[in-house]
């Protein structure tokens, strides 16, 4: 599926440039080339710059050619926390919490996580892949073209490999590249309730060392949280990831503040994430590592917390990513519209700031700079095409995605306007 491409006449190539995440005041920086152009060979970025010098007497036989005239052009987003493979829904608990309970009575109560590792456990594995394509269906079309997946609903052996083996049926199926994250260590199953250090040492010594030899799964998380697992409990955790060749990833004072942000730091985590109630020593850490700092605002408003202190974070000097941490319980959205709009209307981050947060700061949240996140040479060619001639239209376009086309590897693989009736992953 890798082409040959040249998008031209774009009214802006919002580029979001560069290697490597993007700090404090580097976030506002998109790059942008108006009437831009961009040449894609073999699904790679050849080639990037205005139209007329790009293009004038170029050979382009052999390419197909995308005229976005009228058209923002940008790196397709990379939703870098999602828990997308799961079996069961909990629309129940949620109009529980709609009138009142809190996330953590419920899954003290033995409902929330729980409640879908019961149905994780006892779904066919040909189901979880079936719903998984529909929600990365629904990704791609908001733009999404890498999403990161977590495990953690099965916490058995079995099941836990099950949903990462669904996640690799995916990523070989689906256009959306999938980076798959061991959580096994997102809450303790029923039949380890009060032997939490036994939960520990059955993931350590058993199921990681085989995810990790079967090379199923790239980061290792942890829910670390007051009455999940704690900080010690985590470090012992991700310092054997660390040894297995896991990448690390924390949930980091999501709910109460017990120093998971200056664990994440410690550790040389790639990405802290939630981080609702970090420290201003967290935050100072983070920024001082290159930890990403990763904020879930649609979390924060589904579970009517207060907002990560994101305008702050960036103004400190850290490296921030947005993503949507869609799941069936805390967060049950892959919306990117609804995430920039939290963002800038809520977290006081600028339009700019919080389009490098999806793109070239998510994908260094999942240790891809490198390869995805901007619209560089050498880069794979995943890009989106809006309908507007401008990004200020995807914050302005409120709740609604502005998303007309997504390009992965050169491949246009959705057109909202390509079918009757609406979006069609092609
Ligand atoms: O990121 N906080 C822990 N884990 C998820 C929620 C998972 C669930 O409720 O099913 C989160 O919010
Ligand atoms: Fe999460």
């Amino acid at each position: 599926m890798d082409a040959n491409l040249i998008i031209k006449n774009a009214a802006q190539l919002v580029t979001c440039s560069g290697f490597r995440a993007k700090h404090g005041s580097e976030m506002a920086d998109l790059g942008v080339i108006e009437n831009g152009a961009v040449v894609v060979e073999g699904g790679r970025i050849q080639a990037v710059g205005r139209s007329q010098e790009l293009l004038q007497g170029m050979d382009t036989a052999g390419f197909e050619i995308l005229d976005a005239s009228g058209k923002a052009v940008l790196p397709g987003f990379v939703d870098s926390h999602t828990h997308f493979v799961f079996g069961g829904y909990r629309a129940e608990e949620y109009a529980w919490r709609l009138r009142g309970d809190s996330y953590m009575d419920i899954m003290q109560r033995g409902g929330g996580i729980l409640s879908t590792v019961h149905a994780t456990r006892t779904a066919d594995a040909q189901d979880l892949v079936a719903s998984g394509r529909r929600r990365l269906d629904s990704m791609l079309a908001f733009g999404v073209t890498t999403v990161e997946g977590k495990s953690g609903y099965g916490l058995d052996r079995e099941t836990e490999i099950k949903q990462l083996e669904v996640m690799q049926i995916l990523g070989g199926e689906h256009p959306v590249d999938i980076v798959p994250t061991f959580m096994g260590a997102h809450a303790v199953p029923p039949e380890y309730r009060g032997r939490e250090e036994d939960y520990i040492d059955f993931m350590l010594d058993t199921v990681m060392p085989e995810i990790a030899g079967r090379r199923l799964a790239e980061f290792c998380d942890v829910f670390c949280e007051k009455n999940v697992f704690s900080i010690g409990q985590s470090r012992r955790l991700l310092q054997k990831a660390r040894q297995l060749g896991f990448k690390l990833k924390i949930h980091a004072d999501e709910i109460a503040p017990i120093g998971g942000t200056e664990l994440a730091a410690e550790l040389g985590a790639v990405s802290a994430d939630h981080l609702l109630q970090a420290s201003d020593r967290g935050l100072a850490e983070l920024a001082r590592k290159g930890v990403v700092a990763t904020l879930l605002p649609g979390t924060a408003f589904s579970l009517k917390e207060p907002y990560g202190r994101g305008r702050e974070m960036i103004d400190r000097g850290c490296a921030v990513a947005l993503a949507s941490d869609f799941n069936p319980g805390s967060c049950f959205t892959e919306s990117i519209p609804l995430i920039v709009a939290l963002a800038t209307l809520c977290m006081n981050i600028g339009t700019e700031e919080a389009i490098t947060a999806l793109t070239i700061n998510g994908a260094a949240a999942v240790d891809r700079a490198e390869t995805i996140g901007s619209i560089d040479p050498g880069k794979q060619a995943d890009l989106i095409v809006l309908e507007f001639p401008s990004y200020t239209y995807i914050p302005y376009h409120i709740g609604v995605s502005t998303v007309e086309k997504v390009i992965k590897r050169g491949m246009v693989v959705f057109d909202k306007f390509n079918q009757k009736g609406g979006g069609h992953v092609c």
